[in-house]
């Protein structure tokens, strides 16, 4: 399975989420590499900040030939997980080319949500190229208890793409882990953090199927 994060938007989570499902992907013993097709490379920065044995394999490919050089690149992995730019457009039509399944993180503000309409138009775009391209939203950082964070779902419903209803709530841990090249269950494994994430790969893999 082939899974690109992505949203238009800055710093919504793409990374901290391709980070997390690759971890959990290859944490059941699946081969499990991760594309970094964002120029920051910052899936290469928590991978060099590693101190541990690679949990997945993590290339730099910032190219907008991914969809081309994909089947070359993923050989012999199970799964695939695209961590996706902000804005470069012509980077992230490739990678939502590449992908069976579109991951696209939404932080729940109402900017967040207006800019998810630059992602929606770019998986049209790319539906009419490949009808069975699947694609899901992710609710991250949602502040436990608040409004907003249960209305989000609701909004982003008038959209044609599926809303998983395992969400990710603001916890700092998510920063901490990353800083030192660790994924959230390594660092807490019986954590809500771990729990919060394991749910949506698992709701992603049920979706994706
Ligand atoms: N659920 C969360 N709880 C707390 N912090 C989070 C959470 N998700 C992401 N963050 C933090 O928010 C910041 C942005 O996240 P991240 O880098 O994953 O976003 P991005 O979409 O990849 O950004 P960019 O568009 O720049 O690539 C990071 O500092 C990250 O640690
Ligand atoms: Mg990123």
């Amino acid at each position: 399975m082939i899974y690109a994060v992505m949203n238009q938007k800055g710093g919504v989570g793409k990374t901290t989420l391709s980070l997390a499902l690759a971890a959990c992907l290859a944490r059941t013993g699946a081969r499990v590499l991760l594309i970094d097709a964002d120029p920051q490379g910052s899936a290469l920065d928590w991978a060099a900040a590693r101190q541990r044995d690679p949990l997945f394999s993590v290339v730099g490919f910032p190219r907008p030939t991914i969809h081309k050089e994909i089947a070359h690149i993923g050989q012999g992995y199970d799964h695939i997980v695209i961590d996706g730019p902000p804005r470069v457009t012509d980077l992230a039509r490739s990678a939502i080319m590449a992908a069976d399944c579109v991951v696209i993180p939404v932080q729940p503000s109402p900017y967040d949500i207006w800019a998810a309409e630059e992602v929606v138009k770019l998986i049209e775009e790319a539906r009419v190229f490949k009808e069975n391209i699947k694609s899901a939203f992710v609710v991250n950082r949602k502040i436990t208890n608040t409004a907003i964070g249960r209305d989000v779902a609701d909004v982003l419903a008038n959209y044609p793409i599926q809303v998983l209803k395992a969400t990710v709530t603001q916890r700092v841990i998510f920063a901490e882990s990353a800083a030192q090249g660790l994924a959230v269950f390594e660092i807490d494994p019986t954590g809500p953090a771990a729990a919060e994430i394991e749910a949506v790969a698992a709701e992603l893999k049920e979706y994706s199927k």
